[in-house]
C-alpha cells in the first residue's frame, strides 16, 4: 500500500543546528530549530522506513519509531553520519552545520577582562561533500538555504557535493526556512529544477520529497 513505500528501506537524516563550544557556557549557534528533519523523519516512518535521526540543537518531541541519536558540534555530527552512512539508503541533510568554529575551546568559563575578545574561526569538515565522494547506492539529498539566486546557489552545491537532489528554501521569505511550521521549496536535480512546491506544511514538504527521491532512485518501494 502506498502507506509502505518505503519498507526495507534505511533513511538517515540529520536535523537542527550545531553548536560550536567557545567554552562550557558559550556556543556559537544558528536559528535552525530541527523542524524540516523531524518532520522527515516523522514522514519516512510513517512510510516504512528504519529511520536514524541526528539531530543537533533541537528541543521537539523525537517522533514515535525514530532512532535518535543526539550530536552537538558540526565534528560529532560528521562522526556520526559516516558510522550510519555504509548501512543507509537515502541521506536527507535538513541540518544547518555550521561552516566555521572556534580555534579554541577554553576549558573554563572565559571572564570578563579585555575591552576586547577576538574569536579566530576554522572550516569544520563539510559532511556533504564528503560523503557525496564517498556515495555508492546512497541517494543523496542537500538542503541549501539562501537568500537570493536560488537556482544558481542550489546547483553550484549539487554539483559540488555530488548530490542526487538539492532542496533549495528561500529563507527570506515569510512562511519559509528557519524555525517557521511551513517551507517554501524548490527541488533541484542535475537537469534543474524538478519541482517547485508552494508554501505548505514541513511534513507534506517532507512527503513530496520523500516520494520525488524514490522515483528518482528507481526504487519500487514495499520491501522490493
Ligand atoms: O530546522 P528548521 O528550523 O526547520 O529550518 C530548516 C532549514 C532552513 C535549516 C533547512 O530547511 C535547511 O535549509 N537546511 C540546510 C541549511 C544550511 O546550512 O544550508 P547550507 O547552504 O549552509 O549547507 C548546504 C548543505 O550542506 C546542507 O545540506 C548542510 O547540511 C550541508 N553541510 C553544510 C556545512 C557542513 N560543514 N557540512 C554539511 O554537510
Amino acid at each position: 500500500s502506498q502507506h509502505l513505500l518505503l519498507r526495507g528501506r534505511k533513511v538517515l537524516i540529520t536535523a537542527g543546528g550545531t553548536r560550536e563550544r567557545l567554552d562550557p557556557v558559550r556556543y556559537l549557534g544558528n536559528d535552525s530549530s530541527g523542524k524540516m528533519g523531524f518532520a522527515l523523519a516523522e514522514a519516512a516512518v510513517q512510510m516504512g522506513a528504519e529511520v536514524t535521526l541526528i539531530a543537533a540543537a533541537s528541543s521537539l518531541p523525537v517522533p514515535a519509531g525514530v532512532h535518535l541519536v543526539r550530536v552537538e558540534s558540526a565534528q560529532e555530527m560528521y562522526g556520526q553520519v559516516m558510522q550510519h552512512f555504509d548501512q543507509t539508503d537515502y541521506v536527507f541533510k535538513a541540518a544547518a552545520v555550521a561552516d566555521y568554529r572556534p580555534v579554541v575551546r577554553e576549558m573554563k568559563k572565559r571572564k570578563k577582562g579585555s575591552e576586547r575578545w577576538v574569536i579566530e574561526l576554522e572550516r569544520t569538515t563539510d559532511i556533504l561533500e564528503t560523503i557525496g565522494k564517498q556515495k555508492q547506492h546512497q541517494f543523496v539529498v542537500g538542503f541549501a538555504a539562501e537568500t537570493e539566486a536560488l537556482e544558481h546557489y542550489a546547483m553550484d552545491k549539487l554539483r559540488r557535493k555530488n548530490c542526487d537532489l538539492v532542496v533549495a528554501n528561500d529563507v527570506s521569505q515569510e512562511g519559509a526556512g528557519f524555525n517557521s511550521d511551513t517551507n517554501i521549496v524548490s527541488i533541484y536535480g542535475e537537469e534543474g529544477c524538478v519541482l517547485s512546491l508552494p508554501m505548505m506544511s514541513k511534513l507534506e514538504v517532507a512527503r513530496q520529497l520523500l516520494k520525488l527521491a524514490m522515483i528518482r532512485k528507481g526504487d519500487q518501494g514495499g520491501g522490493a
